[in-house]
C-alpha cells in the first residue's frame, strides 16, 4: 500500500509537468503547523527561482493542473508560493480499511529485494559487552527487522574479535589453572559440561591471566609458545582456544535473547573464520600492485588519504612480524561476502570512531575491483554497495561517557539488570496485587524496553544522556509510556466484555468508519501515516522516526480517549471507534514488537 504522502508526490510532479514541462521530483513534507494543512509542498519556490517566475502564479498554474480531489480538499496557496493540502475525511475513511486488512498497517515492500549483509554487534571475546555494544547491537537489530519488513534478504553476520595474541594467553592460563586436564579427563568420560560452569566471567578470567602474564615471565613465555601452536593448528590449545570462546559466546548469547535481538550463533563469523585466507589478501593485492612494503610493513595508500603531516596515509594489513591486522581480516570479509554470501550490500554498524578505518577500507575494496562477485566479473555485474552506519556515545549524567564510579566501563548486563530492578519496584509499587511471575514479567519488558526505547529514541549520530530516572518515567517520549498506551487500549476490551459487549464481533463487522469528531479525524489520520515513518526510518536507518511517529500515534490517541467515549458511544458509531482502538493498538505492538523488538504487555 503506497502511503499518502507518496501519491500525492506522484500527482505534484505530474501536475508540474503539465504547467511548466519540467520534470522535478515532488517536495511534499508533512506539515510543520496543522494550522496549513496535512502536507506542503515547496516546489513552486524552487521552481521560481530556477525559471525566474513568480512563485506565488507558478503555485497558481500547478494547482490548476493538480488533480487530487479523491485525495485532498481544494489545495490552497500560503506565504510565499507554498502549497497546502488538506486530507479529506472520506480518503482517510477508505484507507483506514485497507490498513485494517493489511497485517503490516500500510507499512511496504520493496520492489527490488536485495542480499542484505548487516554486520552488527561484533563484541570480542573473553571481555564483556559494554555500552559501546548496545548501540551497534540494537540499533544493528533494528536495521535488519526494518529491512526483512520491506521484504529484503538480510544476512546478519556477527564479527566477534576471537583472534589474536591474547588467545595464546588464555589458552596457556587455562592448563595453568588445571582446568583443562580436568576438562579432557570429563570429556573422555562423556560427562557433559558447559563452558561457561568454568568460566563463569570470561572478562575476569581475562584479567587474572594478564596479571600473570605481566607478572611472571615463565607464564608470559608460555603463553607465546601457545600463540605459535594455536597459529600452526595445534589440537590442544585449539580445544583451549574453542572453549573459551564458547563461554563467552554463551555470555553474550544470553544478553542477546535478554535484549530481544535476533543474533543466533549461526549468524556469528568471528575474526578467526578468516585467518586462513589472510595470505592471499595480502598476495593478491601485492600482485596488482596496491600493497607496497614500507618500514617493513605491508601497506596500502588509498588515494585522499593524508597525514597530519600531510604524507599519503597508510593502510596497514600485515605487520613487519608477520602479523595480520583488524584491517587485513576485513578485506577478507568483504570477499567472502561478496563472493560467498553474494551480497548487493554489506551494511556495517561501529561507533563513529571507527570511521576512518571503514573509508580506507571502502577505497582499498573499490580500486582493487572487489565488489563485483568473481563468478561475474566479465558480465559486469554491479558493484555490491558498502555502507558504514555510525552512532555517537552513551553518556553519564554529568556529560561524559558512561562509566562507573570506579572509571570502568559500565558492563551492559549490570546495566540491563538495574533497569529491570528499577521496574520492579514501579510495578511493587503500582500492582502489589499481581502474582510474582506476572510482576517480573512486566519488569524485564519495561526494563529492558526503556533501555532500547531511550537509545532508539535519540537521532542515532548523536552522543545521548543515559538516565534510568527519564527513561523509565512514565510520561514523555518512553518504553513504559508506550507499553501503558497499548496496555490501556487492550484493556477496553476486557471492560467492553464486563458490559456485555462483545467488542470482536463489532470489530468484526465494521463497515464504516465515522471521523466527525476532529479527534476522531486527527488520530485516523496518524494511523494512515504508519507507512510513512516507516519509509522514512528506513530511508536513513533512524529508529527515532519510528519512535517519534509512535508517541505522536499515542498522544492523539489520547486526545482522542478523552474527547470520544468509546464503549458508551451509540451502537452505530461503536465499532468505527472500537476500529480506531484496535488500529491504534495494532500499530504500537507493530511498531514495538516487529520492528524495534520491544515487548507489549496486555496489562500494566
Ligand atoms: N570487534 C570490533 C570492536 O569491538 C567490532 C567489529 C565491527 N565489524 C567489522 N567488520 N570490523 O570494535
Amino acid at each position: 500500500m503506497k502511503p499518502a504522502i507518496e501519491i500525492i508526490s506522484e500527482r505534484i510532479s505530474d501536475a508540474i509537468q503539465k504547467a511548466t514541462g519540467q520534470n522535478v521530483p515532488a517536495i511534499v513534507t508533512a506539515a510543520t503547523d496543522a494550522k496549513f494543512g496535512d502536507y506542503q509542498s515547496n516546489n513552486a519556490l524552487a521552481l521560481a527561482k530556477q525559471l525566474k517566475a513568480n512563485p506565488r502564479q507558478l503555485a497558481e498554474k500547478i494547482i490548476t493542473e493538480l488533480k487530487i480531489d479523491d485525495i485532498c480538499q481544494k489545495p490552497e496557496i500560503a506565504g510565499a508560493g507554498f502549497i497546502n493540502l488538506r486530507l479529506k475525511p472520506e480518503f482517510v475513511a477508505e484507507n483506514l480499511l485497507k490498513i485494517n486488512a493489511d497485517k503490516d498497517l500500510g507499512a511496504e515492500k520493496t520492489e527490488k529485494p536485495q542480499t542484505v549483509v548487516v554486520d552488527f554487534s561484533g563484541p570480542n571475546i573473553a571481555k564483556q559487552m559494554h555500552v559501546g555494544h548496545l548501540r551497534s547491537t540494537i540499533i544493528g537489530d533494528c536495521i535488519c527487522r526494518m529491512l526483512e519488513q520491506a521484504g529484503h534478504n538480510v544476512i546478519r553476520q556477527n564479527h566477534i574479535g576471537d583472534w589474536g595474541t591474547q588467545f595464546g594467553m588464555l589458552s596457556y592460563y587455562l592448563d595453568y589453572k588445571e582446568i583443562d586436564a580436568f576438562l579432557h579427563e570429563r570429556y573422555q568420560k562423556r560427562k557433559a559440561f558447559r563452558p561457561k560452569d568454568f568460566i563463569p566471567d570470561a572478562e575476569n578470567f581475562y584479567r587474572e591471566a594478564k596479571k600473570l602474564f605481566d607478572n611472571d615471565p615463565e607464564f608470559a613465555e608460555k603463553s607465546r609458545q601457545y600463540v605459535v601452536k594455536l597459529h600452526s593448528g595445534d589440537k590442544h590449545v585449539k580445544f583451549n582456544w574453542q572453549f573459551i570462546t564458547d563461554a563467552s559466546n554463551e555470555e553474550f548469547r544470553n544478553l542477546y535473547e535478554r535484549l530481544g535481538v535476533r543474533l543466533s550463533s549461526g549468524d556469528t563469523r568471528g575474526e578467526s573464520f578468516y585467518n586462513k585466507m589472510l595470505p592471499d589478501v595480502v598476495n593478491d593485492l601485492k600482485k596488482v600492485g596496491l600493497a607496497v612494503e614500507s618500514d617493513g610493513a605491508i601497506c596500502l595508500f588509498p588515494e585522499g588519504f593524508k597525514t597530519k603531516e600531510g604524507e599519503p596515509l597508510p593502510f596497514i594489513i600485515q605487520k613487519s612480524d608477520g602479523a595480520f591486522l583488524y584491517a587485513t581480516t576485513d578485506l577478507a570479509a568483504i570477499r567472502y561476502r561478496v563472493n560467498e554470501l553474494k551480497a548487493d550490500e554489506i551494511i556495517y554498524v561501529t561507533d563513529a570512531r571507527q570511521k576512518l578505518h571503514f573509508e580506507m577500507l571502502f577505497a582499498v575494496v573499490k580500486k582493487a575491483g572487489w565488489l563485483v562477485p568473481r563468478s561475474f566479473s566479465e558480465g559486469g555485474a554491479k558493484n555490491a554497495k558498502l555502507v558504514h552506519i555510525t552512532f555517537g556515545s552513551v553518556l553519564g549524567e554529568d556529560g561524559k561517557p558512561l562509566k562507573t564510579r570506579s572509571g570502568e566501563n559500565v558492563k551492559l548486563k549490570e546495566l540491563l539488570d538495574e533497569a529491570v530492578k528499577r521496574a520492579k519496584s514501579v510495578v511493587e509499587e503500582k500492582n502489589p496485587e499481581l502474582k510474582n511471575s506476572e510482576k517480573e514479567t512486566i519488569a524485564n519488558a519495561v526494563g529492558i524496553g526503556a533501555v532500547k526505547y531511550a537509545d532508539y529514541s535519540n537521532n542515532r549520530t548523536s552522543d545521548y544522556i543515559f538516565s534510568f530516572d527519564k527513561m523509565l518515567a512514565m510520561d514523555g517520549n518512553t518504553a513504559p509510556y508506550m507499553q501503558y498506551a497499548y496496555a490501556r487500549i487492550k484493556s477496553i476490551g476486557r471492560k467492553g466484555e464486563e458490559k456485555g459487549i462483545d467488542t470482536v464481533k463489532e470489530l468484526k463487522g465494521v463497515k464504516e468508519v465515522y471521523l466527525n469528531e476532529p479527534a476522531e479525524f486527527e488520530l485516523a489520520k496518524q494511523l494512515i501515516r504508519y507507512g510513512e515513518a516507516f519509509n522514512s526510518a528506513i530511508a536513513d536507518f533512524k529508529p527515532n522516526f519510528l519512535t517519534s511517529y509512535l508517541y505522536e500515534l499515542a498522544a492523539k490517541f489520547s486526545a482522542f480517549y478523552n474527547a470520544c467515549p468509546v464503549l458508551d458511544a451509540e451502537p452505530k458509531i461503536r465499532p468505527s471507534r472500537l476500529l480506531l482502538c484496535e488500529l491504534t493498538a495494532r500499530t504500537i505492538q507493530h511498531g514495538l514488537e516487529n520492528l524495534l523488538g520491544i515487548k507489549t504487555i496486555e496489562r500494566m
